[in-house]
């Protein structure tokens, strides 16, 4: 599915229509075990964030408004002061950092929706999961001026396995921010967002469960996340919660830790019509390896919930290459790394020497005639109307992204063009402006299955059919 033809350029936005499917499997387990979920992408059909009057042009700028708040978001994220243990230990762990701290959740900024279900009777909750954020939450019974959502609350009473976490005991000690509660033992947070949004609610434990292959479900107890009892700001609807999966203690996968072995991938497939599925795979499910595949090092960087990569070239064949800079203005000085690789964010966001000497080499390459964008997100449209074919594909080039330890990634057009109206198409690689944080995003990571080993610290990518896999 790589071609551009005109029936099929929404293709091209795939990201944009996208329908993944994560699978989360459970354990209740023994290390070694394997298991998958199911992951949806919110502009589909399948998701309660499809707007059928809505345009693929207008998903595309709404996704593009997207990727720049989540830089934004990381930017401030990035702005933390650093625990003093950070400075001298990368491996200490975060602690209480007071009271200018940024949220570390983040709505109407993904793409990616997924199933999980909470409690005991389990309750269905479709959360966006979140490899740039680690508390996973949702809205608890009684919600007290709460963001209205069409889903049942999850009320903690029906739940015969929910438990509140104490102050003052080390789980309540891994959020950014905690206080004692009103009844003065319940571990209560309160995350802030930058535009005035936020979520209050007491830290406590669940059993999560996730469909399995097998059709049974997997079970896993003791899973902490926020039931959260007040919220306002820019929430949807439809939304009920979030599942961070990011590389801080208290995420999804740090909390399966030895169960899964550090190890969670995913894989994400071009849009079609059809109903596409993917997988988002836990532990033995998740290894990336064999012919094809390629390793860069996860690099150390604050916060550690971040994914950070060391991109050091873009090239394509017989156009040159292009060197990047070794590191982000955002980012402390103890970060290695000058990449974020980032499931939530659509687009690749890099510096603008990179982005016009790229562009340079791409224009070289491409032989259409040049379009105009007009809504100023892209800088370099071609018009291909005359090519309605396989033949289209063919007037894209295969640009490479080099990441450290030798690891060269070969982007197909759907990874680096967008089709932004019926006969235009764009580089998908952006200015990341003055916001300082460069992106590796879903587009380019589309039809790739995707590992990561956080015991190992090494990223494997693997060029895959990921509707079919
Ligand atoms: C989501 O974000 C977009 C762009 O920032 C904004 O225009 C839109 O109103 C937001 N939607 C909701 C429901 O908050
Ligand atoms: C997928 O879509 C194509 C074209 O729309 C259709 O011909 C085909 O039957 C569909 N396949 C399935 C499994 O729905
Ligand atoms: C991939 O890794 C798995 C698990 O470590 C191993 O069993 C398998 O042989 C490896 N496959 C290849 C092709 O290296
Ligand atoms: C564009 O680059 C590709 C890959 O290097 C090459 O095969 C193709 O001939 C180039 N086309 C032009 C017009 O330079
Ligand atoms: C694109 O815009 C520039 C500057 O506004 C203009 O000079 C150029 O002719 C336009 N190109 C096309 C193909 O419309
Ligand atoms: C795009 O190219 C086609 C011919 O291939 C032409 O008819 C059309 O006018 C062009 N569109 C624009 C906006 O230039």
């Amino acid at each position: 599915m790589a071609s551009l033809n005109k029936s099929n350029s929404l293709a091209l936005i795939s990201v944009l229509i996208l329908s993944t499917i994560v699978g989360f499997l459970p354990v209740f387990v023994h290390a070694g075990v394997g298991f998958s979920a199911e992951l949806i992408h919110r502009d589909s059909p399948e998701s309660p964030f499809y707007d059928s009057t809505a345009t693929s042009y207008s998903r595309l700028i709404a996704a593009a408004h997207r990727s720049y708040n989540r830089a934004t978001y990381f930017r401030e994220f990035m702005k933390q002061p650093i625990p003093p243990s950070k400075i001298f230990s990368s491996t200490a762990s975060i602690k209480n950092n007071g009271d200018n701290i940024h949220s570390e959740i983040l709505m109407n900024r993904t793409d990616y929706l997924l199933t999980i279900y909470m409690g005991s009777p389990v309750r269905k909750i479709l959360a966006i999961p979140d490899t740039g954020s680690d508390l996973i939450w949702t809205q608890c019974k009684p919600c007290r001026e709460c963001f209205q959502q069409s889903a049942p609350l999850f009320d903690p009473a029906a739940s015969s396995t929910y438990k509140i976490v104490s102050c003052g005991t080390v789980p309540c000690s891994a959020l950014p921010k905690s206080t004692c509660g009103r009844s003065g033992n319940q571990c209560e947070y309160n995350y802030i967002y930058g535009d005035g949004s936020f979520v209050d609610g007491f830290l406590s434990t669940e059993t999560l469960s996730f469909d399995s292959d097998g059709g049974d479900q997997v079970r896993i107890p003791s899973i902490l996340f926020g039931c959260t009892h007040h919220s306002r700001g820019m929430f949807q609807k439809t939304d009920t919660g979030l599942v961070g999966l990011g590389g801080g203690k208290l995420s999804l996968v740090r909390q399966l830790g030895s169960t899964i072995d550090g190890k969670f991938s995913y894989c994400l497939p071009s849009y079609s019509k059809n109903r596409t599925t993917s997988r988002f795979n836990f532990g033995t499910n998740a290894v990336v390896n064999g012919s094809g595949s390629v390793t860069t090092p996860l690099m150390a960087g604050y916060p550690d919930t971040l994914y950070f990569l060391m991109l050091e070239m873009i090239s394509l064949d017989g156009h040159g290459e292009v060197a990047i800079k070794p590191s982000m203005p955002a980012a402390f000085p103890i970060t290695k790394g000058n990449i974020i690789i980032d499931s939530g964010t659509t687009l690749t966001l890099v510096d603008d020497d990179t982005l016009r000497a790229v562009e340079t080499m791409v224009a070289s390459n491409v032989t259409l005639p040049r379009m105009n964008d007009t809504s100023g997100i892209f800088s370099l449209c071609f018009n291909f109307s005359g090519f309605v074919g396989n033949d289209v594909d063919a007037q894209f080039p295969h640009i490479k992204f080099h990441f450290s330890g030798g690891a060269v990634v070969v982007l197909r057009p759907y990874n680096a063009f967008v089709a932004v109206k019926e006969d235009t198409a764009c580089l998908a690689l952006v200015s990341r402006k003055d916001i300082g944080v460069n992106i590796y995003g879903s587009l380019a990571q589309q039809n790739f299955h995707i590992g990561y080993d956080l015991n190992a610290m090494r990223l494997s990518l693997k060029p895959a059919d990921c509707a079919n896999t």
